[in-house]
């Protein structure tokens, strides 16, 4: 099935997934284009995480439709289908886990070789340019051990993209950062996003979001409460819960340690 009559490259239809007796997503509607940067904002428990996990088929709805790529995700059965999602679908997660025994080019070069059968020159080459890219030419050869948290965090980015996927999802990945580090990997996630890369994030960095999105998505309890534009969610929402969210962290969440970058 090829769904490229438009432009969606994920959409999720009245998903609902519970674990146990509890409901955690309650109906979830989402479109993401190609090329979009899509926010995901809410309080602590509402579903994030679980959308997310969703789209790249880590866990499976009990009902609805989730669609990537052309690919009904929800439908697959087989765990090698699982697999191939996953290759065209990167994560990135608040923990980086690099491997600590390998060097940061190897971290990068790792999936590439194993996963895709890439050849091992260019998968170097490209694992280089990718470094570049993040801002960490010269740590090839370090160690994870080495590096500050966010220079791991913006490997691990580096990692995911070695894998040339369709789209990006970062699941608070500056949560669990120094603030001082916090702001360089922000700037790596603006340049992935101004060269176009299909990303679907959540974060509590409210300013960046304000800044980076085209759409923005409130969560709250496994339901989307609201969705719309920056300015909309960030300065125009009719939704109290929206309006009490954004105001109450207000004062946290700008892009914290990156004016000097
Ligand atoms: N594997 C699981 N088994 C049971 N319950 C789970 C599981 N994963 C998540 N939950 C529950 O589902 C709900 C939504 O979790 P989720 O991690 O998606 O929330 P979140 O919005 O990402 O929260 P946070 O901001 O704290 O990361 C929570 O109540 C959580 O306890
Ligand atoms: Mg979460």
């Amino acid at each position: 099935m090829n769904i490229s009559a438009d432009n969606a490259i994920v959409r999720l239809e009245d998903v609902r997934l519970s674990f146990g007796q509890t409901q955690v997503l309650k109906g979830i509607d989402l479109t993401v284009n190609r090329g979009d940067a899509v926010s995901i904002i809410g309080p602590s428990g509402s579903g994030k995480s679980t959308i997310l996990r969703c789209i790249n088929a880590l866990v499976q709805p009990q009902s609805g439709r989730i669609t990537v790529g052309g690919t009904r995700v929800d439908q697959l059965t087989k765990e090698t289908e699982r697999i191939s999602i996953r290759k065209r679908v990167g994560i990135v997660f608040q923990q980086y886990n690099l491997f600590p025994h390998l060097t940061v080019l190897d971290n990068i070069v790792l999936a590439p070789t194993r996963i895709l059968g890439s050849d091992r020159r260019e998968a170097e080459k490209l694992a280089r340019e990718l470094l570049d890219k993040v801002r960490l030419t010269e740590k090839a050869n370090a160690y994870p051990g080495q590096l500050s948290g966010g220079q791991q965090q913006r490997v691990a980015i580096a990692r995911a993209l070695a894998m040339k996927p369709e789209l990006v999802l970062f699941d608070e990945v500056t949560s669990a950062l120094d603030p001082e580090t916090v702001g360089e990997v922000l700037w790596v996630i603006r340049d992935l996003i101004r060269d176009g890369m299909t990303s679907i994030l959540v974060t509590h960095e409210m300013r960046f979001a304000e800044e980076i999105s085209d759409t923005v998505v409130f969560t709250e309890n496994g339901r989307i409460v609201d969705q719309g534009s920056p300015e909309h969610i960030f300065h125009s929402a009719d939704n109290p819960r929206v309006r009490q969210f954004v105001s109450g962290l207000s004062g946290r969440g700008g892009v914290r340690g990156g004016e000097g970058i």
